[in-house]
């Protein structure tokens, strides 16, 4: 009898759960649309991806060492599955199939990197690897052939580890260098690509590269390195920025921008102050010295850190100072943003001091923390907030004067099954914030979903897959399938609408 009983529990647990799963998304991950079903015609849809996560080939034509070899290679218990990406996708070698992918999707383009160490081994010009220009060449031509538009990013964490040793992102010198290599990037391939972006996601290598030691460079200087990097990241953008306006926009006729994420805050007792903060400290710290009529970096950053420093004893703002030079340099040094938008988060003032003395999270001082309603991918941080998006594109209208925006990253990550019904729900609920934000008159012109393949997560290693194609990494021909979500990108990106799943 009581076995019986169980047995029928069981059962109503389990149809609840069901259910809950079902109506999870129906309820939390979806978004109402609002005006025009139909993206405009130039709208551009397509597919992310980054040198060092998909290329392989780490050490063949050239390539030189990037801190990313030397961490994953150094400190393998850094990564989950203590993988790295020596081979990944091995795309260095398997492009096409990349490309029949891309094809397939019919996407409008597709956005990715050029590994610095394969253009300048040593990262200095002076070590100049022509194998590394003609892949890309390579890349490149077979885009264009197929009507298929590259968004090249410059630099997506895999810096040349030569450059490391004296100091990266926390030496000035890196300015010059990047410029130097961008000078080489747009010399080879300008004629072809007119979409750049700088940098990908300055706080996601500044923060845990110079502050929390968990990416390479593992430098634990928090509140001072991670601060030094953001500076130098945005000197480099603008520097490279002017050099483009000046010596090749006119024969060219690019655009570039910058890869910036960001979260969307709310408040539960609506502190607007705390909204405010989370903003600044966030997408503001690189957009507001490029993109606001007053630049410099946003007035909150530099106060609480100013004050902060000095109460510290020392006797200048650990937040680098934008002196009138740099910061006109710096101010419209971009012809789009570029915005990676994957979550989102409410916010409050903190009640104790958060982080470490001194760091990002004290100067900071609030507490940003989930909805318990929101529905949660793989990673600890991944809650499907298709609001923010729509949100975060509402607020960059408002406060920047409506500059272009290409969404250069939106995804969602799951265990790898074929049938990722959670991933279409997830990007077509974001698709439609997009869509409502450019029917509320955002000047959105792109969608971006990360990522095309399953690739080399980080230190999550290959746990995470984020692809609309699954790559078979056992196999020696590392076979791409399509997922469910591919089959439903490609109706979208046919119809230019969002078709019921
Ligand atoms: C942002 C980064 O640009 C990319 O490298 C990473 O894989 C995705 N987010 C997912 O975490």
């Amino acid at each position: 009898m009581w076995l019986f009983a169980s047995f029928f529990a069981a059962i109503g647990i389990l149809a609840t759960t069901i259910n809950v799963t079902e109506a999870k998304f129906d309820y939390h991950c979806n978004l109402t649309a609002k005006g025009n079903p139909k993206f405009p015609d130039n709208f551009s849809f397509g597919v992310s991806t980054s040198a060092y996560q998909i290329e392989g080939a780490w050490n063949e034509d050239g390539r030189g060492e990037s801190i990313w070899d030397e961490f994953t290679h150094k400190f393998p218990d850094m990564m989950d599955d203590r993988s790295n990406a020596d081979v990944a996708a091995d795309s260095y070698h398997r492009f096409d199939q990349d490309l029949a992918a891309l094809k397939e999707l019919k996407v409008n383009h597709y956005r990715f990197s050029i590994a610095w160490p394969r253009i300048y081994p040593t990262g200095d010009i002076s070590s100049k690897n022509q194998k590394g220009i003609d892949y890309y060449n390579k890349v490149i031509d077979k885009l264009i052939a197929n009507g298929i538009t590259p968004i090249v990013t410059l630099f997506h964490y895999d810096l040349p580890s030569e450059i490391q040793k004296f100091g990266g992102f926390a030496n000035p010198l890196i300015i010059n260098m990047f410029v130097t290599y961008a000078i080489e990037c747009f010399e080879n391939f300008g004629d072809r690509v007119k979409i750049w972006n700088t940098f990908n996601e300055p706080i996601d290598y500044c923060k845990p590269g110079y502050a929390d030691a968990n990416y390479p460079p593992q430098i634990n200087a928090h509140g001072v390195a991670d601060y030094l990097c953001m500076d130098h990241t945005l000197k480099a953008h603008a520097a490279a920025y002017r050099t483009y306006r000046s010596r090749f926009y006119e024969k060219q006729r690019g655009k570039i921008g910058m890869a910036l994420n960001s979260r969307f805050f709310y408040s539960h007792t609506n502190d607007q102050e705390a909204i405010s903060r989370g903003m600044q400290f966030n997408l503001g710290f690189l957009s507001h010295p490029i993109f606001s009529k007053t630049g410099g970096y946003p007035p909150a950053m530099v106060e609480t850190i100013h004050s902060n420093s000095l109460k510290e004893g020392r006797i200048s703002s650990r937040l680098p100072r934008l002196d009138g030079k740099w910061k006109e340099i710096i101010k419209g040094s971009a012809d789009f943003l570029g915005l990676n938008y994957y979550t989102s988060r409410y916010i409050k003032r903190a009640s104790e001091p958060m982080g470490e003395n001194p760091s990002w999270d004290r100067d900071y001082d609030c507490d940003a923390y989930p909805d318990e309603t929101w529905v949660r991918g793989k990673p600890f941080w991944l809650y499907c907030v298709p609001e923010g998006l729509e949100d975060i594109l509402k607020y960059i209208r408002d406060q920047y004067g409506n500059p272009e925006v290409i969404i250069t990253e939106n995804g969602w990550s799951d265990d790898g099954d074929l049938e990722d019904d959670d991933r279409i729900h997830f990007i077509k609920s974001h698709m439609q914030a997009a869509l409502n934000a450019v029917n509320d008159g955002c000047n959105v012109t792109g969608y971006t979903v990360w990522s095309l393949i399953d690739n080399f997560e980080w230190q999550r290693g290959y746990t995470n897959k984020f692809g609309l194609y699954a790559v078979n990494l056992n196999s020696p021909n590392k076979e791409r399938t399509p997922r469910k979500s591919a089959k439903y990108y490609r109706k979208v990106i046919e119809t230019k609408t969002l078709p019921s799943i």
